[in-house]
């Protein structure tokens, strides 16, 4: 019973969509790079952030077979600050894959698509529909906002099944213009419909069939599972400074910030004897403190609690890379965890 309002959502969906879209970069082409790239940035990003990224990352990385053969260095620079780094090395994985794989050439079935790294169900949906458009579904946390408050289905949403009877359920009611369907779901789920406020239901072009509205029940969905606790840890991190260098290092290639540049650090928060003991176990001499930072970066699954050290040190000695304030701007990626240490305080 429940489902087959879903029928009406075309209807009500197609119009308002194309009265009230938000002008976005990636609206503007149906070529499957582009979209592709836009729906890998726009995963955990806000649509905000991520112009600017898209626009910059297109400047230099203008095709796939650019980006299956281009620098990791370059790379990771293009995506400092988007955070998620695996993303953008599935990008690339991807791009080698189309190349080897494909001639060069964006696959065009589903499954092909499905199978290149970094891209699941979501991102297919929603790259299949957009730029061929087929009848493919793109169900995010946005997408099952709209259709357990228009449904009011309790299932709480983190269950597989029910994601894949949401796509099977959508698929079926899907327009001939699949793309500017799968936009239009998200953009409702993004706005009218969007996380963390009141639902704007006297705007929404649903309000006539949706029973969130015509109950008052809508923000009672979606139901969520309970939250795991973040794992947090504690470390001491180095900001040293010698005639205008800066020590950094380069992360392990594999696990979190893999490949990635950090500033020196040690596991705990330190009081300052111990710091500076643990700086000469590193083989660095300081010669002068000059403050202190406490800062704190979440990640998905670990929160880390952070403090700073800013030290003027005798020699570059150590095992680490020491970089002017240029030279890490152009070459070092440093992640938001490490750069927050950066931006306003380093030399
Ligand atoms: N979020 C995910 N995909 C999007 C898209 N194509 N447009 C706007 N927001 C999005």
């Amino acid at each position: 019973m429940a489902w087959s309002k879903l029928k009406k959502l075309p209807g009500a969906l197609l119009p308002w969509y194309e009265a009230s879209k938000r002008d976005l970069p990636w609206r503007k082409t149906k070529d499957p790079y582009p979209v592709w790239l836009s729906e890998i940035m726009l995963q955990q990003t806000r649509v905000e952030a991520v112009k600017s990224y898209f626009h910059r990352f297109l400047q230099e990385i203008p095709d796939i077979p650019a980006l299956a053969s281009c620098d990791d260095g370059l790379l990771h620079k293009l995506w400092e600050g988007l955070g998620y780094y695996s993303r953008v090395r599935n990008l690339k994985k991807a791009a080698q894959a189309v190349v080897t794989e494909h001639n060069g050439v964006f696959p065009r079935e589903y499954a092909a698509v499905r199978a290149l790294p970094g891209i699941g169900d979501y991102t297919a949906g929603a790259i299949c529909s957009i730029c061929y458009d087929m009848p493919t579904p793109a169900v995010d946390g946005n997408v099952l906002r709209v259709i357990t408050r228009l449904t009011e289905d309790a299932t709480p949403i983190d269950q597989p099944a029910f994601k894949n009877r949401v796509r099977e359920e959508l698929a079926a009611v899907y327009p001939a213009r699949a793309g500017d369907f799968t936009q239009a779901l998200m953009e409702l789920g993004a706005t009218v419909c969007g996380p963390n406020r009141k639902p704007e239901c006297e705007s929404c072009p649903c309000r006539g069939f949706c029973g969130g509205c015509l109950h008052g029940t809508a923000e009672k969905y979606p139901v969520r599972p309970e939250k795991k606790g973040r794992k947090l840890e504690e470390m001491t991190v180095f900001i040293l400074s010698c005639d205008g260098s800066c020590a950094l290092r380069k992360r392990e290639s594999t696990g979190l910030l893999a490949g990635l540049w950090e500033f020196p650090h040690v596991p705990g928060k330190l009081e300052t004897g111990d710091a500076l003991a643990a700086l000469e176990a590193m083989g660095i001499r300081p010669r002068e403190l000059k403050r202190t930072v406490d800062k704190k970066h979440i990640f998905t699954h670990i929160e880390w609690n952070m403090r700073g050290y800013y030290l003027e040190v005798a020699e570059p000695n150590g095992d680490m890379v020491w970089l002017t304030p240029e030279e890490v701007r152009k070459e070092a990626a440093l992640p938001t965890a490490f750069r927050q240490f950066w931006e306003q305080d380093a030399p």
